[in-house]
C-alpha cells in the first residue's frame, strides 16, 4: 500500500497540483485561506526580524502579508522541496516589496538552513502531510533554526467540532473538491488526498502537544469555529548551567 507521508509521493502530488494550487487552495477553504494565512503571520510580531523563515513556502502565498508586517530590509527565506511549486515562487518573488527572498527547493528534513538564524519562522499549511514523527522532526529543525526567543506561527486546515459543520465541511473536502480536481486538473484523486491528509491531522492540538516536548512556549490557536488551527510561540531562553558549583 502506498505510503501518503512518504516524502517522494507528497513531493509528486504537489508538483502535479502546482498549476492550479492557488485557485483550489481559495476554494478549498471556501475563501479563507488568505485571510488564515494574514492571520497567522498577524499572530506574532514580525517588526524587528532581521530573518524570517516560510517553512514549506508553497509558491510563496504568506509572502504578502509578511511584507506588509515586516521590515523591508528582512531577509525572507523561503523553503519547499517541490520543484514546480518553487518554479512558480521564484516568479513571484520579483513581485515582492522585499529586499532579499531566497527560495530554497530543499526537504524540510534534510536542511542546510543555519542554526539559530531566524527570528520568526511560519508555515502556511504545510502540516497536515506529515506524520507525528515527521511533526516531531520539524518540531526539532524549528527548535534547531530559531534564535533563542524567536518566534514561529503555524497553521493548517482543520476538522470543525461541531456535528453539522463537520459532516459538510467533509462531504465537501470528499466529495465536492475532488470533483473540482477533476475539472482544473483531469485529475480527481490528487485533490481527493486533501480530504485524507485533512481527517487524519483533525487539528493542531497534536502539534501542540509534541512541539511543548522540546524548549517551546506553544499556544493552540483555532479559525473559524475550527476549519483552520494552529500553534504559535517563541522558542525558550534556557539559562546556562552554572559549572562552577560542581
Ligand atoms: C499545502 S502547500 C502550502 C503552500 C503555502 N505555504 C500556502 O500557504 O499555501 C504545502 C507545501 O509543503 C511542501 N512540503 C511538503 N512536505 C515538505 C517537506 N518535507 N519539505 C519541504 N516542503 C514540503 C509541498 O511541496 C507544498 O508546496
Amino acid at each position: 500500500m502506498q505510503d501518503i507521508y512518504d516524502s517522494k509521493y507528497v513531493e509528486e502530488l504537489f508538483d502535479k497540483m502546482s498549476s492550479s494550487y492557488d485557485r483550489m487552495n481559495y476554494i478549498t477553504s471556501f475563501g479563507f485561506s488568505s485571510a488564515w494565512r494574514k492571520q497567522c503571520i498577524k499572530d506574532i510580531d514580525l517588526r524587528n526580524s532581521k530573518v524570517i523563515i516560510d517553512l514549506m513556502s508553497g509558491m510563496g502565498e504568506c509572502w504578502k502579508p509578511i511584507a506588509k508586517r515586516a521590515p523591508q530590509n528582512v531577509e525572507l527565506i523561503a523553503l519547499d522541496f517541490s520543484g514546480e511549486m518553487v518554479k512558480h515562487a521564484k516568479n513571484r518573488a520579483s513581485k515582492i516589496k522585499l529586499e532579499k527572498i531566497t527560495v530554497l527547493k530543499e526537504d524540510v528534513f534534510n536542511n542546510s538552513i543555519e542554526t539559530e538564524l531566524a527570528d520568526c519562522v511560519i508555515s502556511g499549511f504545510g502540516l497536515k502531510t506529515f506524520s507525528h514523527d515527521q511533526l516531531d522532526a520539524l518540531a526539532i529543525q524549528i527548535e534547531r533554526i530559531l534564535k533563542p526567543n524567536g518566534q514561529f506561527s503555524l497553521i493548517d486546515v482543520s476538522v470543525p467540532k461541531g456535528k453539522v459543520l463537520k459532516f459538510f465541511y467533509l462531504f465537501y473536502l470528499k466529495r465536492v473538491i475532488p470533483v473540482l480536481g477533476w475539472i482544473f486538473l483531469g485529475n480527481p484523486s490528487t485533490y481527493k488526498m486533501l480530504g485524507v491528509y485533512t481527517e487524519n491531522f483533525q487539528n493542531s492540538k497534536e502539534v501542540k502537544r509534541i512541539f511543548e516536548k522540546y524548549d517551546f512556549e506553544v499556544e493552540y490557536i483555532e479559525y473559524f469555529f475550527g476549519c483552520a488551527s494552529g500553534i504559535k510561540g517563541r522558542k525558550l531562553v534556557i539559562a546556562p548551567t552554572n559549572q562552577a558549583a560542581i
